[in-house]
């Protein structure tokens, strides 16, 4: 770890009360399905009036309290004073207004606002608030991970075929399909798996226990950023997303016990093509 690292218990502090914050906004503002919806990379990506207004928010407060760091959302991107590219030191505060989306627009509680700093390739601290339970989930680099304050740590599953293990699918039709079909082929291999519908949720399942394992294929660092610090400070393995991993461009999150041979299933199953 960096010598130099800067108040990561300040840090983590922000990122809980400005996801605090907008998950009050959310949670205020839930929206009647079909109303304020657009859609963004297909037609069954929506964004709602909400996870703009959400982030608006976000950028607003991260502006007041930490001024010289920048901003990258998922609804507007990447902001203007931007620098970290240069020498790297420069923080970086990765948003998701609304992870889990299309619960939101449902109805369905599970979904969550996503906060994560970084600095280069590192996450510093970040907090994952649930607009609907309230639950604040929340994690500083080496200071452990929490729930409501309480300490999480990571099932000690063991055996692949009795894990039970999430996933998540994007929003392009072709890349559902193979997602869909890894997924089929991994059924026979382990327990049973999820498909709950925020991939910042996935990885504190897994971090508390209540799953021991995760992947995905081709999500954004938006979705992952908070909820992967989470789960690697409860105790987690976590490989982030590379396009050069044997098992494709996926994040992996499990606990220690399962980690290889769900990785080693992935790559048997062809997962490096999906
Ligand atoms: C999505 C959710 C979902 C995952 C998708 C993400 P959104 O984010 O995290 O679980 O499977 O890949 O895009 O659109 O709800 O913010
Ligand atoms: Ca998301």
């Amino acid at each position: 770890m960096d010598s130099d690292l800067p108040d990561l218990d300040n840090l983590r502090a922000v990122a809980v009360l400005v996801a605090t914050e907008a998950a009050e906004l959310a949670a205020e503002k839930q929206v009647v399905a079909g109303e304020q919806v657009r859609t963004k990379s297909s037609r069954t990506d929506v964004v709602t009036a909400v996870d703009t207004a959400v982030e608006e928010l976000l950028r607003r407060r991260l502006a007041e309290l930490r001024p010289s760091d920048s901003v990258l959302g998922e609804e507007a991107g990447l902001s203007a004073t931007d620098s970290s590219a240069g020498d790297g030191q420069q923080l970086r505060w990765v948003v998701d207004p609304i992870d889990g989306t299309v619960n939101f627009l449902y109805g369905i509680p599970w979904y969550a606002v996503s906060v994560a700093v970084v600095r280069g390739a590192e996450t510093l601290a970040g907090a994952v608030v649930e607009p609907a339970s309230g639950r604040v989930w929340s994690a500083s680099l080496g200071g452990g991970a929490t729930v409501d304050g309480r300490p999480l740590a990571v099932s000690g599953a063991e055996e692949l075929s009795l894990a039970l293990v999430s996933t998540g699918f994007g929003y392009q039709a072709e890349r559902r399909g193979r997602q869909g079909a890894l997924a089929a082929s991994l059924l026979s291999e382990v327990r049973d798996i999820r498909r709950f519908g925020s991939a910042a949720l996935d990885l504190c399942a897994v971090a508390a226990g209540w799953c021991d394992g995760y992947y995905e294929h081709a999500i954004n660092h938006w979705d992952w950023a908070a909820g992967a610090l989470i789960a690697t400070e409860a105790g987690a393995v976590v490989h982030p997303p590379d396009p050069a991993a044997p098992f494709g461009n996926a994040i992996v999150a499990a606990t220690p016990g399962i980690v290889v041979p769900l990785t080693e299933v992935l790559v048997a199953l062809g997962a490096e093509t999906v």
